[in-house]
Parts: structure tokens; sequence; C-alpha cells
């Protein structure tokens, strides 16, 4: 993996959500009827045709003692390739500003701070949090007021109550390093069908990313990893493209994404990353899992240098994108990056940037051992492959984790 694993948030934090929901008096994580808040709100996030139904006291509190931990490793896990490749830092001398869209209670900017202080950062991001839920926007006024700090990293505040469409058409003033856009594009549009709201999304995105972003800023859209809110993002990246952004993660590539060809597909991480020990019992009570970390994502900027550009290995780079799928005598993986078939048929689902490549448990030997522990989401550098795509015992490949140059 590049970068580093989100950590989970520690147990310390329990009392800070204990406090804030104290003083915005909201039912807390001690409160017996909270697992119900959380099951009932996690329907409402599931089922699009209960979007809507959002805004209730009780789920409020289902966001501010569930939710909001449980999503701020997102956006850390989102942000750490980058910020492993220098693309994303922050300075003692000035500070970061970010523009949270969406911002909800704050998990996106959270997990921003977090990662950049876990990763050594010093200095403070500047956090202008936007959103059309005032009630939402006071909670992460409290959060913020009484964790303003993360690691070596001063978490500074302003909220704004506005719509996303207003945003769009009146951005605030002065540029920003970072917009965060964290599980808000689920909630928008659902009324229009799926081309219609890629276009409206990615004009949106642009313009937003034209007006409001520095020369180098980065864009950073987070999805849940359900299969229609990452196929949307996926969709939404060939929109962005037309648009001039630039991918700079988690695609090596450019060209058509590998994961549209199948409805069955659709691209996101894994982590291992489970709830810190405080939520587990709330998760548990609620029926909703604690092991593991998934979500999707997309990086864009009108500047390179994209996470490829940072490898200093070569010339094959692939990233992971399914688990590793082990059946009698191999191993295999679909794998995303350089073409690896030469050409393809039109009609192959995965396309000239994607392939199910394999190595046969006979042929495994030093050189290839790392095939056996790849996972979702790893970056690897691969020897040359057989017709069949598989590798031989002479192919070596390589995990690329520590084969990033920084860029600053
Ligand atoms: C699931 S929450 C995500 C919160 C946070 N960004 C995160 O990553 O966890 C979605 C947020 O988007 C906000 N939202 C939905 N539609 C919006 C719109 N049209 N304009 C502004 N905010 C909106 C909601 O109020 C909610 O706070």
């Amino acid at each position: 993996m590049i970068g580093l694993l989100p950590e989970p948030l520690e147990p310390d934090w329990a009392n800070v959500l204990a406090e804030v929901a104290r003083e915005v008096r909201l039912p807390g994580l001690d409160d017996p009827r909270l697992p119900g808040h959380v099951s009932k709100m996690a329907a409402v996030y599931n089922d699009d045709r209960l979007r809507g139904l959002g805004g209730s006291r009780e789920q409020l509190a289902a966001r501010l003692s569930f939710w909001f931990p449980r999503d701020v490793p997102k956006m850390a896990g989102a942000a750490r390739e980058l910020i492993a490749m220098g693309r994303l830092r922050i300075g003692q001398a000035t500070a970061l500003r970010v523009l949270d869209v969406g911002a909800g209670l704050g998990a996106s900017h959270r997990g921003l701070a977090r990662a950049l202080a876990a990763a050594g950062g010093l200095g403070t991001v500047d956090v202008l949090a936007v959103d059309d839920d005032r009630d939402a926007l006071r909670v992460a006024a409290a959060i913020a007021k009484k964790r303003p700090r993360e690691g070596a990293v001063d978490v500074r505040l302003k909220t704004e109550e506005a719509s996303f469409v207003e945003l769009v058409k009146r951005p605030p003033r002065g540029r920003f390093g970072v917009i965060l856009v964290g599980q808000m594009l689920s909630e928008l549009d659902l009324e229009l069908d799926e081309a219609a709201r890629v276009e409206l999304h990615a004009e949106q995105l642009a313009a937003l990313a034209r007006e409001a972003l520095e020369p180098d800023g980065v864009l950073l859209i987070v999805e849940p990893a359900l299969r229609p809110r990452s196929r949307h993002l996926q969709r939404l990246r060939a929109a962005l493209l037309q648009r001039r952004l630039r991918v700079l993660a988690p695609c090596l590539h450019e060209g058509r994404c590998p994961l549209l060809g199948r409805d069955t597909d659709w691209c996101h991480e894994d982590l291992a990353v489970d709830l810190p020990p405080f939520l587990q019992p709330v998760a548990k009570k609620a029926g909703l899992r604690w092991e593991g970390l998934t979500f999707s994502y997309l990086a864009l900027s009108s500047k390179p240098p994209r996470l490829v550009d940072s490898l200093t290995a070569g010339p094959d780079r692939e990233r992971a994108v399914s688990a590793l799928l082990v059946s009698k005598g191999k191993r295999e993986l679909v794998v995303c990056g350089d073409p690896l078939r030469g050409d393809v048929a039109g009609d192959d689902p995965l396309g000239p940037h994607g392939a199910r490549i394999g190595r046969l448990d006979r042929a495994r030997s030093e050189v290839n051992a790392v095939f056996d522990d790849l996972g979702r989401g790893d970056v690897v550098s691969l020897g040359p492959l057989d017709e069949k795509l598989r590798l031989g015992p002479d192919a070596p490949i390589e995990h690329l984790s520590a084969r990033v140059a920084r860029v600053d």
C-alpha cells in the first residue's frame, strides 16, 4: 500500500463525542436508543428511495456518535497516496486552505487533517465547511471547538450554510489548496437519469475547480463503496477528463475505466481499518459491520504530477482492482493501468487498461512470491506475462509502496 493506513479514532474521542452530544442536546453513545437510530439512518443511506428523510434529531444523533467517527478515516484513506508523494502537504508558513463541500459534521476535513498529521505534517488547515444543513454545521463547529488539533496540525473552522448549487454559482473568495467532496454526490439529483446526472455533476465540479482551486490545487471526492455510487464516480471521471481535469489517483492512466464495462463491477477501496472499539458495540446492535473500511475516491487537478508520475519503477505499473482470487492451482487478480494486452476487441469488458492476470501455484518462485500477498488497491510493477496473462517463475513482480518519489 502506498502511504499510511488511516488510524481509527482514538479512545478519548468517545469523550469528545459525548461532550459534544451533551452540548448540542443530542442522545449520546451511552443512550440505549442510539443503535436503533443508527440502524434507521443506515436504511436511509442505503436506499435512494428513502433519501430526503434525513434531518431529524435522532438522525443527527446517529451521525454524531456513529457515522462521523466511522467516516473520518475515509478521507484520510483517499488522501494518503497524495500525501506520500508530497502532492498534498502542509507547511508552517501558510495555512492549507480547505473547502469542505457537503461537510456535514466535518468527517472529511478531520480525515484530511489526521492524514497530514500522521505523515508528520506541522501547520494549520483553514477550513471553510459548506452545507445546506444548519444543524449539522452547528455540530461540526462544536466538534472543531472541542478538538482543535490533530497531532501537530491545527484545525481552524468556519462554516457557511449554502447549497451546492449556490456554492457553484457564487464560489467563496480566495482560492483553496484542496476541495473535499465527501459522500455528498450520492445525495444529489437522484431524480435525474444517470447520463444527465453525470453531465450536471461534471459541469458543477469543473466550474468549482476552475473558480475556487489554486492552479495546482486538488479536488478530492469520496463516495460510499456501493455499486451505483462508485460507478457514478467512475463515469464522472470520464466527464471530468473531457473538461480538462487530470486524474491524479487512484487511476494510473487516463484511458477508459476497465470496471465500467460490466454492470457487476465497481472500483473501490477496502482497507484493513476497523471501527474503534468504543463504536463496535453500537455497530453490532445496529446490525452493521465493524471490520474493514470501504469507500471509492477520485483525486483530480488541472495540473500533474499524478500518482503514476511519481512512481520510480516501471515500465508496467498496475493497480489491483479486485481482491486476490484464489482457486485450485492458481491465484488471479484484476489489474488496471498500463495496457498489458496489446490490441483488444472493442467489446472486451475490461478494455485496453484492464486485465485479469494470474500465477499458477507451480510457477511460484522467489521473484514472484509477492503475488501471494497482493490485495485490492495495491500498486505493482509486473514482469513479462505469457499469452494467458500469467507470470512465470522468472517473471518478477514488485510492490511499489516504497517507490514513490516526493514531488516537493
Ligand atoms: C453523508 S453526509 C457527508 C458528510 C461528510 N462530508 C462526510 O464525508 O462524512 C452528506 C452531506 O451533504 C449535505 N448535502 C446534501 N445535499 C446538499 C446540497 N444540495 N447542498 C449542500 N449540502 C448538501 C448533507 O446535508 C450532508 O451533511
